[in-house]
């Protein structure tokens, strides 16, 4: 996916051409790495590192305003999102930069033929082995190992550029980034094996009436899409627009069976059988798509069965983003770093047409991730929202702190050399520019104890936040947990959706999988049917969604207001009356949104 641009730069930028006053390196960035990274070793000399060059966005505050405007339902631009060209103009490095970047890879014998360069020329790649990175940036990489997971990696925890070149590199890596790719997390809270054999809906017991909306009540121990039809209002509708589109992303080598998808289609969509509906499979960086039984992926299976499931017949893609080999660091054998938000968003943003909304179900802690590399993959979603896509991530399965049980190691302890205690929100639902959903359970719905929520600390709370967050903030006893969390920042979840017992085929079995892995899907596929009201009228797409969320559609939300989220040793926040830190907004009333909308 990347594009050349040798031609169209100079190739005769000499050695000499290198101001040596210039040369004097200066640090660029200095990290402290998160708990349980010890030294192992030097870095192999030979080791080929997959390095990523960051140029500053010159305009993206021209595309951040761009951005706002048309998400904006009371804007007149909104619905007007930019075209490919447009983005990859506003995102454009100085050419400046460009050069001074370009000459100083000269003075190192990089040729512009070894240079892969992002369409719109803000990212460069080159492989490069170890002992010319080390020289370039003046560091020392190691093999680092965690002492828990026993994974290591090649990393730096600081790296120098040349004075001169500080305002034209955002960021490097791998340098510093400890959030690794085998770090990254799915969202599944829970799996257990459950009966294969439909329920036949007639011996159900009666159906549970709430504010005039009729539920089966086998809906308050088995999640089905008739289910989350009946509880979020939108029985009998059916998607009938072109041009409609709904992707999920996997990682991990997590895969989606196609069998298990007409399997579960049988079980739960019997229109979408009959068809024998599918997906299309789409390999980013080398991903693969087995479609052997035993290697189903739970993840992958459940995200695919609820998002697809719910919005058939729209248009589905499965994106496979490849993991990075795990490094063996005694054989030293040569291995590629990939950064998965940035391969996944790459590929995205060269694509002429991505789907209108994509769910992620994998995230990890905020602080594992350099704040720079946040931020950078941040403004690659801010890109797609202003292309018209909205983008759903899970918030998280640690309520609170990070999830982890295990006291030994370390909860809710901060990584910037201080030791503190504080809450642990994830990336990259705490990005600004995507939609972060938390978690419910039983019907009537309240809170479920693992829903991901809280405060960035890398960002500050966006306006479109503010009312609503402002309320709840003031509600919070004077005090509490002073200390524990930012007020400021961008505050998770935006909103939530079912997130327990959903009834998924996995290798042939049926099993309850539970965790925000399932509510993003989920509430993915109610955006895919409001794109399709909205095309049906000949309305643009949605695209960025929360603008329009906390103002125009905030009535359309079920507001949940019971349970809290625990972490960190605390009880968490409250699910209140209004936005709350465990469910945001509350759960979609499709009916209700799909009014507000078209
Ligand atoms: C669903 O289950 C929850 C938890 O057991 C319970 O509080 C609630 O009353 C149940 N709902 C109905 C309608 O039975
Ligand atoms: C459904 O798809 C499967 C797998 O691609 C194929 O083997 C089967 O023949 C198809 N059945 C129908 C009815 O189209
Ligand atoms: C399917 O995957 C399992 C587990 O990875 C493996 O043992 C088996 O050999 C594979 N079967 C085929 C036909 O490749
Ligand atoms: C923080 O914890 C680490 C690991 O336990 C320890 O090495 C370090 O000295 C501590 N730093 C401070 C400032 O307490
Ligand atoms: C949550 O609600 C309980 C019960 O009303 C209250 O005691 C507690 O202070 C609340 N916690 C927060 C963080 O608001």
């Amino acid at each position: 996916m990347w594009v050349s641009l040798a031609s169209a730069l100079p190739l005769l930028v000499a050695v000499a051409a290198f101001p040596s006053k210039n040369r004097e390196h200066k640090v660029k960035e200095l990290v402290t790495p998160p708990p349980g990274w010890t030294i192992h070793a030097p870095a192999p000399s030979d080791h080929v590192l997959k390095l990523r060059i960051g140029l500053p966005q010159s305009n993206f505050a021209a595309l951040e305003a761009h951005l706002y405007e048309i998400s904006d339902p009371y804007h007149e631009r909104y619905g007007a999102h930019l075209s490919k060209e447009d983005v990859e103009e506003l995102v454009a490095p100085r050419p400046e930069s460009t050069g001074a970047v370009t000459e100083w890879l000269a003075s190192h014998g990089i040729r512009e033929d070894d240079i892969g360069r992002s369409p719109a020329g803000d990212w460069l790649t080159l492989r490069i082995p170890v002992a010319l990175v080390e020289k370039m940036l003046d560091t020392k990489y190691h093999v680092w190992t965690h002492m828990g997971r026993g994974e290591s990696i090649v990393r730096t925890t600081s790296y120098s550029l040349p004075q001169s070149l500080h305002e034209h590199i955002e960021l490097i890596q791998p340098t510093t980034l400890f959030g690794t790719f085998k770090k990254l997390k799915s969202t599944i809270h829970s799996i257990n094996e459950v009966d294969a054999i439909v329920q036949p809906q007639d011996f159900s017991p009666p159906g549970l009436e709430s504010a005039g909306v009729t539920v089966d009540a086998s809906c308050n121990s088995t999640i089905t899409i008739t289910c989350l039809k009946e509880i979020y209002n939108a029985v009998g509708y059916t998607p009938t627009a072109k041009g409609n589109s709904i992707g999920i992303t996997g990682y991990l080598g997590e895969n989606a069976n196609r069998a298990d998808l007409q399997t579960f289609y049988e079980d739960q969509v019997p229109a979408a059988a009959a068809v024998n509906s599918t997906f299309e499979f789409i390999s980013v960086a080398g991903g693969l798509d087995s479609q052997n039984a035993s290697e189903a992926g739970g993840e992958a299976n459940l995200d695919v069965q609820f998002a697809f499931g719910l919005s058939f017949p729209v248009p589905s893609t499965f994106f496979s983003t490849a993991g990075s080999p795990p490094f063996v660091p005694d054989i030293g054998t040569p291995e590629d770093t990939n950064e998965p938000y940035t391969d996944w968003l790459d590929f995205m943003l060269s694509h002429p047409s991505p789907p209108l909304a994509i769910s992620t179900s994998y995230g990890d802690d905020e602080q594992t991730v350099p704040e720079s590399f946040a931020r950078r993959a941040c403004a690659g979603f801010a890109q797609l929202g202003a292309r018209g896509v909205s983008l759903m991530v899970s918030s998280g399965d640690g309520g609170v702190g990070d999830g982890n049980p295990d006291p030994a190691t370390q909860q809710c302890i901060t990584n910037d050399g201080r030791n503190r205690t504080r809450f642990i929100p994830g990336f990259p639902a705490s990005c600004p520019f995507v939609t972060a959903v938390g978690g419910t359970v039983f019907f009537p719905e309240q809170a479920i104890d693992f829903s991901g929520g809280g405060f960035s600390n890398f960002f500050d709370r966006p306006r479109y936040q503010d009312d609503a967050v402002e309320d709840f903030l003031e509600k919070l006893p004077k005090g509490t947990y002073r200390g524990l969390f930012n007020r400021k920042g961008r505050a998770i979840p935006d909103v939530a959706a079912q997130s327990n017992f959903f009834r998924v085929f996995v290798g042939g079995r049926a099993f309850h999988i539970g965790g925000t892995s399932a509510s993003s899907p989920a509430f993915t596929g109610f955006v895919a049917l409001l794109n399709d009201g909205r095309l049906s009228k000949g309305l643009p797409p949605l695209g960025f969604l929360n603008p329009l969320l906390y103002s125009k559609a905030k009535s359309g939300f079920n507001d949940i207001t019971v349970g809290n989220n625990p972490g960190c040793g605390t009880p968490g926040f409250n699910a209140t009356k209004g936005w709350d830190a465990v469910t945001g907004l509350g759960t979609p009333d499709f009916g209700k949104l799909l009014e507000l909308v078209t």
